[in-house]
């Protein structure tokens, strides 16, 4: 069985969660972490993780730089207690729209890589065309967790790696035109972790379809390809992998 690792089930995107968690289990995926991005999805998040299959995360994205609180941050601190709740994210940078608020942005993460240090639980990263940035502030830290829809060069892999990250590999890897499929061939799999990042990077051949935790497969299907291995062994080393990150 595998562990969808990052979505976003929330009621913005989907009226059918529980049919999506019982598709879920029916297609070898048992676990998934929902991960917060703004206040209303991190209330989510505290509801759904009543689901005895779900765990969560809180975080303020960077994409909320402008609009979040001092009382947002407040309150995920407040509910970093809660046993199901194993990781801040998502959080980071994300340079792709928004330049200008560079600044505003590092802030924003550094608050929050601050608090994992302080709770000594993991961060789960966004990083968009960020990646100096990101590394530098991570680095300021004793944090530990995972680059989210990792997406770069074998040689930023290997700096995440070195720092004690896994990266999150997701539906890109199935994408024509992405050199992600090379740099994960040379990657060991004790590095990775699966995800879906639902309902967003629907893995081919479902693109322009709404994605859902139950893609898990195509996803893995696609890597045991890749990596010469059975579905038996991707879901024991990546399960072993998150065992190493996240109290799950
Ligand atoms: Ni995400």
């Amino acid at each position: 069985m595998f562990c969808d690792t990052h979505c976003h089930l929330f009621k913005e995107y989907y009226d059918d969660v529980e049919e999506l968690i019982r598709n879920a289990y029916q297609n070898n995926v048992d676990r998934m972490i929902v991960s917060g991005c703004d206040m209303a999805s991190n209330r989510e998040v505290l509801e759904l993780i009543k689901h005895k299959e779900i765990f969560g995360t809180l975080g303020i994205h960077p994409e909320e730089v402008h609009d979040y609180k001092q009382e947002d941050l407040d309150f995920l601190e407040e509910n970093l207690s809660n046993s199901k709740i194993i990781a801040i994210g998502e959080i980071g940078l994300d340079y792709h729209y928004d330049k200008e608020s560079k600044e505003k942005q590092i802030e924003l993460f550094e608050y929050q890589l601050k608090l994992a240090e302080k709770y000594k639980v993991p961060v789960v990263v966004h990083s968009r065309e960020a990646t100096n940035d990101t590394i530098n502030c991570l680095k300021k830290y004793q944090v530990k967790g995972v680059i989210h829809s990792f997406s770069g060069s074998l040689e930023t892999a290997n700096i995440y790696l070195k720092m004690g990250f896994l990266l999150g590999v997701n539906g890109v890897i199935t994408f024509k035109n992405c050199n992600l499929k090379e740099v994960i061939e040379r990657i060991d799999l004790s590095n990775i972790i699966l995800e879906t990042d639902s309902p967003y990077l629907t893995p081919v051949p479902f693109r322009g379809k709404r994605n859902e935790p139950s893609r898990i497969m195509n996803i893995a299907d696609f890597i045991c390809e890749l990596k010469g291995v059975s579905r038996e062994n991707l879901a024991k080393i990546t399960n072993q992998n998150i065992g190493r990150v996240f109290d799950i």
